[in-house]
């Protein structure tokens, strides 16, 4: 069963992604489970090449390896299966989160936490290896959160609650353990059922933005794989990436 790794912490790294990537690729083997966390970042990457800010000692950045032998179709899924875990943690202090396909994590429409999942092309072995990057804002002021180009918020603006990074992060490992497993042993399938219950609701007119391209359609669940199914008039259309908006 899969074991996250006592935490190593970093004062400033440039991306604790960025890191463990070249890690893998160049140091020594780098065991599945090794978890890198950065007091501060300051070329933090977030998806669809956008760069992820926030203040130093505020809030939680940091990544892990996961390396393990599994079926390639079950890949994809994995950002997804970490929102599932997330959500459940913010449930733990009261929150009412919901997952934005594909794995935007929001509190009452704001954004609390995002995930960066990079594969890894290991020469001479047959694992899927991914360092998967997780951002959660834990003590972001309203000042700092009102300078954010979208709406932002925390577990201290939504809860009052300081939270100590190092506590936080120890607690929200566990929590991801079980929605990873669920995944690793059944793909999307395994974690559906949570995905869908923290998502939108199917139906929704809403609109998906991908690169330049946008497409407006209905929200119509969820594939197999996790990918967005669009309901456009005379079928359907799959997205496999993008980020989605009420229409
Ligand atoms: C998103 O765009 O929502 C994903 C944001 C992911 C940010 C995290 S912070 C830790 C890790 N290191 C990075 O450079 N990015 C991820």
């Amino acid at each position: 069963m899969f074991e996250f790794l006592p935490v190593d912490w970093h004062d400033s790294l440039a991306s604790t992604n960025t890191y463990l990537a070249t890690a893998l690729k160049e140091g020594p083997e780098l065991p599945s489970g090794t978890v890198v966390a950065a007091r501060e970042q300051h070329a933090g990457r977030g998806r669809q090449h956008r760069p992820w800010l926030t203040p130093p000692n505020q809030n939680l950045t940091f990544s892990f390896v996961w390396r393990e032998t599994m079926p390639e179709q079950f890949v994809p899924a994995m950002a997804q299966a970490l929102s599932v875990g997330i959500a459940r943690f913010l449930q733990g202090y009261g929150l009412t989160p919901t997952i934005k396909w594909p794995n935007d994590l929001l509190v009452d429409g704001k954004k609390i936490g995002g995930i960066l999942c990079e594969r890894v092309n290991l020469s001479n072995s047959n694992q899927v290896a991914v360092v998967a990057g997780i951002g959660l804002n834990v003590n972001l002021d309203a000042a700092t959160a009102a300078k954010i180009d979208q709406p932002a918020t925390s577990i201290l603006l939504e809860t009052g609650h300081t939270g100590e990074l190092p506590t936080v992060l120890d607690e929200l490992l566990e929590a991801l353990v079980a929605p990873l497993h669920a995944w690793s042993q059944r793909g999307f399938a395994g974690i559906r059922a949570d995905y869908e219950a923290f998502g939108w609701k199917p139906g929704t007119a809403i609109r998906v933005r991908d690169g330049e391209s946008y497409l407006s359609g209905n929200h119509g669940g969820y594939n197999e794989d996790g990918a967005l199914v669009l309901k456009v008039d005379g079928g359907e259309k799959i997205c496999y990436s993008g980020d989605i908006g009420l229409a």
